[in-house]
């Protein structure tokens, strides 16, 4: 099997490369290879590799900046999945693509499911959500997984923001009016690898479709903040830097006491249940894998 894998740089395809290699022949296409922003370097590097499934975690996910890069941000999470699902059913692959929690406008008060309506407040939640939809509409055999909070010990993530800022400030002011499931890149490739044997050697399109897949319980960004302090000394191993000299005190606020360009959900904690009744596969709670990814790294 030929997988073609997006975003390798990235968090969630960093992850993937090692895990699918154990079930097919990995190309690993860097922006270099497919530009997503660009649907005739998809279209010609499709044609040329011809891959039986192509993994798509790659996307434009700075939330912020999407305010006012809105184009962009479309092209590369909208359009592009679209004419990625083109091109799979043309050659009869299948597609597996990721998406976000905030894809809801977090008004609902108990865990999301895959059948709430969505209602994106930010440009980036919209622009996942016509990505969605793009495939969703397409003849090609997909997987959609709605993904939440993700951090590992790369790129750029909350886990690592606030290790560099407890080396820097006294005191952690962190939002605490926004709940949802904090998940590495490690738990999502790992689920993800798990399920696609049953899926690929099935012949049915039942289980096409959109599904959840987060870690398990919730918490604020203060609470995570909290977590993270309380383990500064591991981080700092598990990252290879040296550790803050000082724990600094982690302060909850208000969304309100910290604008930013992007609207956020209050919740977006996501309901995993379809994703153990369909694939009998279940991720981690988040301080578990939180503790997974510090002592197996
Ligand atoms: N991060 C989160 O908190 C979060 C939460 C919910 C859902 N998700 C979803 O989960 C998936 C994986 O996210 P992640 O955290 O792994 O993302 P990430 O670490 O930000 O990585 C994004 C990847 O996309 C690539 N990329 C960006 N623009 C591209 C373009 N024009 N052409 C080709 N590649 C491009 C980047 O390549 P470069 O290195 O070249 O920029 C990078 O490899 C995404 O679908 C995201 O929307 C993420």
């Amino acid at each position: 099997m030929k997988i073609l894998l997006t975003g390798v740089t990235g968090q969630v395809g960093g992850a993937l490369v090692e895990p699918l290699s154990q079930i097919g022949q990995v190309i690993c296409a860097d922006r270099a290879t497919v530009d997503l922003a660009s649907p005739d370097s998809i279209r010609q590097t499709m044609r040329r590799i011809r891959p039986t499934l192509v993994i798509n975690p790659a996307a434009y996910t700075a939330v912020d900046r999407a305010e006012s890069e809105t184009e962009l941000a479309l092209q590369i999470n909208g359009i592009a999945p679209g004419v990625l699902a083109e091109e799979c059913a043309q050659l009869g692959a299948r597609l597996v693509h990721f998406s976000t929690d905030y894809v809801f406008d977090g008004s609902k008060p108990t865990p999301y499911v895959e059948s709430d309506p969505p209602a994106p407040s930010s440009a980036y939640g919209r622009s996942k959500l016509a990505g969605e939809q793009a495939i969703t509409g397409s003849s090609c055999r997909h997987l959609i997984f709605r993904t939440s909070w993700v951090y590992s010990l790369r790129g750029a993530n909350f886990l690592r923001t606030m290790f560099r800022l407890a080396g820097e400030r006294e005191e952690l002011r962190v939002v605490d009016d926004q709940r949802g499931a904090p998940t590495t890149a490690q738990a999502i490739a790992l689920a993800c690898t798990a399920l696609l044997p049953a899926w690929l050697a099935d012949p049915r399109t039942d289980r096409d479709g959109i599904y959840h897949l987060s870690c398990g319980g919730s918490t604020t960004w203060c609470g995570f903040a909290g977590r993270i302090v309380a383990h500064l000394d591991q981080i700092a191993k598990a990252l290879d830097q040296p550790c803050p000299a000082t724990r600094p005190r982690v302060t909850p606020i208000l969304t309100e006491d910290y604008p930013t360009p992007a609207k956020r959900p209050h919740n977006s904690v996501l309901d995993n249940s379809k994703l153990l009744r369909s694939f009998e596969v279940n991720l981690a709670n988040w301080e578990e894998a939180f503790s997974q990814l510090l002592t197996t790294h």
